[in-house]
């Protein structure tokens, strides 16, 4: 089994990265580092995790061990929602960039389509607790974006959390340069994403899938949630593999040709993570974990639910 999908840039990106929403800046450095002494190549990141720098602190140190040179790393960051002005694009990948201590991104994504009103709050609200749009669009975000690729800082773009709607607009906007080569978007069993999954391959768009393992450490977690870690027919296909429910739900999606980044800071189980390539899930025990589908969200967002490019309005 391949560990790279191949972009429709042709580039080579790594099925199996490591996410690092949450991870505290005392302790994503070593998570990254151990991850790289494993033999991850691919890092999630994003200016919004508020832990960039100490990412790439670890990055460096593994690049000055001599563990790996920059171009066998494929690293992504994101776009936060308030930097869709044409100045503060820039400023933001150079920024995230600084803080990486790298000179170019092998992904630049918009983290969401909804373009917040710009300033230091990053989910700017007025006094009435209603969130502060911008005036620029994902769409004009875009557009400097593509000017990132023609001065060599990104070498290819990407959305996360679009609908197939919105991805349309981007494909079809008069002018278009670069294509998005993925998009990142939560998917699980319970949230299988199978119409938007195909839609994605349809225009050889990779769909990369957030939250594999339900992301449990989530700050809005509640107790009577569901858990996939915890299901017991996960449990169950793990077991008859000799596998953790973790190894089979990033399984999971590596055979249906979706890169997955699960994210932790515990060293065991970043190695535990990267277990998944020494087994195989039948076709049944496929079929039965996309059977789990709830179309169960974690990141919903609901109090954005009216903003006029909130994602999760149409089916898929
Ligand atoms: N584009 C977006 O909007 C977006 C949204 C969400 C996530 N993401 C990206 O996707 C990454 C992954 O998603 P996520 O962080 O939401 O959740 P996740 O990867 O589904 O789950 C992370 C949680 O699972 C735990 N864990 C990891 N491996 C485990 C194992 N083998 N056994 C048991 N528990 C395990 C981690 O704990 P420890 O860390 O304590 O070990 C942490 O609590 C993020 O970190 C981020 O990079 C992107």
């Amino acid at each position: 089994m391949a560990t790279f999908v191949e972009l429709s840039t042709k580039a080579k990106m790594p099925i199996l990265g490591l996410g690092t929403w949450k991870s505290p800046p005392n302790k994503v450095k070593e998570a990254v580092k151990v991850a790289i002494d494993a033999g991850y190549r691919h890092i999630d990141c994003a200016y919004v995790y508020q832990n960039e720098n100490e990412v790439g602190e670890a990055i460096q140190e593994k690049i000055q061990e001599k563990v790996v040179k920059r171009e066998d790393l494929f690293i992504v960051s994101k776009l936060w929602c308030t930097f869709f002005e044409r100045k503060l694009v820039k400023e933001a990948c150079r920024k995230t960039l600084k803080d990486l201590k790298l000179d170019y991104l092998d992904v630049y994504l918009i983290h969401w389509p909804q373009g917040f009103q710009a300033g230091k709050d990053l989910f700017p609200k007025d006094d009435k607790g209603n969130n502060l749009i911008s005036k620029e669009t994902f769409l004009d975000a875009w557009e400097v974006m593509e000017e990132l690729v023609d001065e060599g800082l990104v070498k290819a773009l990407g959305v996360s959390n679009f609908n197939h709607f919105q991805i349309e607009k981007i494909l079809n906007k008069p002018g278009l340069k670069y294509k998005p080569v993925t998009n990142q978007v939560e998917c699980h069993p319970y949230l299988t994403q199978e119409k938007l999954t195909q839609y994605c391959h349809s225009k050889g768009i990779t769909v990369t899938a957030y939250s594999p393992l339900g992301s449990p450490d989530r700050p809005w977690a509640k107790p009577e949630d569901p858990s996939l870690l915890e299901d017991p027919k996960i449990k169950e296909i793990a077991a008859r593999h000799k596998k953790s429910p973790a190894q089979v739900l990033i399984r999971f999606h590596i055979q249906r040709n979706v890169v997955v980044i699960p994210k932790s800071v515990t060293p065991e189980r970043i190695l535990e993570n990267f277990q998944v390539f020494d087994f195989k899930l039948s076709d049944e025990e496929m079929a039965t974990l996309l059977s789990f589908n709830r179309n169960w969200r974690i990141g919903v967002l609901a109090d954005q639910a009216n903003l006029p490019d909130y994602p999760f309005n149409a089916d898929y």
